[in-house]
């Protein structure tokens, strides 16, 4: 199959909609990592994510809604957590932030892997949205990278990842976020932080409890220990200097800055400001430069900090597992 990349414009999304109206796979972008998108509601289609991702089928895909109208379609909102749930999207929709809640009957078993529930969110990248308008029909898409390997922040990215393998590609620029949307589940009353993301427990916590779970218990089934795996193998360091192997061989991915004398054979810096939401832009990106130039090790240095922080150290930790 060969893959076609469209810049973004009128003619590009009428060839996205047309694609996906005929049960195609296409990748977009969105404001967090570009997905691999099909129509949520034909599983034919949806099996087709799965092939082109090899992702395996006990793993759940988000799905994107046209509008906060489809929420009541395909999720089943329990009376006692509607107004966390309202709350929650009147703040955050469209945005970074995804919602696991019970599912209706017109969510594809596929498409929840045979959970109870459904993971939803609005989009707030242009891109989606008028794909999504112009469809009138939800679209899942996981993140467009090849299973366990790292998500995708350009088109170029998902070229990649996957040509030959889909028909179309829409280029809508970098990501804004750099980094996959927060994952809740409102249950019980409170807000479960399934995955750390672009939302932050602080914002969550305006709102009600937020029960942060640890790495253990998480139960959404694509969070494994062992993702976002460049080729190079990668280790994780308090600091540049503690590394003690062999540099001339190794990429670092810094933090704030490259410390005078290091000599690594390649380095890139996350934020010279300390900036972690421009780290979290630049991390995948970053990674992806120096997994190119096929070194023995990436060597990452460790983000302080919360929040943002935390998101950006789940992934280097599951890169290095
Ligand atoms: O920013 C994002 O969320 C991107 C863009 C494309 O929207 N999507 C994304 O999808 O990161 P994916 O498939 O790479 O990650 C989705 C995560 C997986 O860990 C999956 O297991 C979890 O969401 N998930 C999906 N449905 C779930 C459910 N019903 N319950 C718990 N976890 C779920
Ligand atoms: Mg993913």
């Amino acid at each position: 199959m060969k893959t076609v990349v469209l810049l973004a414009g009128p003619a590009a999304i009428a060839a996205a909609v047309e694609a996906l109206r005929s049960g195609e796979v296409v990748g977009l972008p969105t404001e967090t990592v570009y997905g691999l998108a099909a129509d949520a509601l034909n599983p034919d289609a949806v099996i087709k994510i799965f092939e082109a991702k090899e992702r395996p089928a006990f793993n759940p895909l988000i799905v994107h809604l046209p509008d906060r109208s489809w929420l009541e379609r395909l999720a089943l909102i329990p009376t006692s957590e509607r107004e966390l749930v309202e709350t929650i999207a009147g703040a955050f929709w469209p945005g970074p932030l995804t919602m696991v809640l019970p599912r209706t009957e017109e969510v594809p078993d596929i498409v929840a892997a045979g959970l109870a529930t459904v993971a939803v969110r609005v989009s707030a990248h242009p891109v989606l949205r008028d794909v999504l308008q112009a469809l009138g029909r939800p679209l899942a898409a996981p993140s467009a990278n090849r299973f366990g390997r790292i998500s995708p922040t350009a088109a170029a990215h998902v070229r990649d990842e996957l040509d030959g393998r889909i028909p179309l590609i829409i280029d809508g620029g970098a990501t804004s976020h750099g980094i996959e949307s927060t994952i809740v589940a409102v249950r019980n009353s409170r807000i479960e932080l399934l995955r750390r993301g672009p939302v932050t427990a602080e914002q969550l916590r305006e709102f009600d409890e937020v029960l942060e779970l640890g790495h253990r218990s998480i139960e959404a089934p694509g969070q494994l220990p062992s993702h976002y795996a460049p080729r190079s193998r990668l280790v994780l360091v308090d600091e540049a200097s503690a590394f003690r192997g062999d540099r001339s061989r190794a990429g670092l991915l810094a933090w704030r800055s490259v410390p005078a004398g290091e000599k690594f054979a390649a380095a890139l810096v996350l934020s010279a400001n300390g900036d972690l939401r421009e780290a979290a832009t630049n991390l995948f990106r970053s990674m992806r430069e120096l997994d190119a130039l096929q070194l023995e090790m990436i060597v990452a240095e460790a983000v302080p900090g919360e929040g943002i922080a935390e998101a950006i150290m789940d992934r280097l930790r599951r890169a290095a597992s």
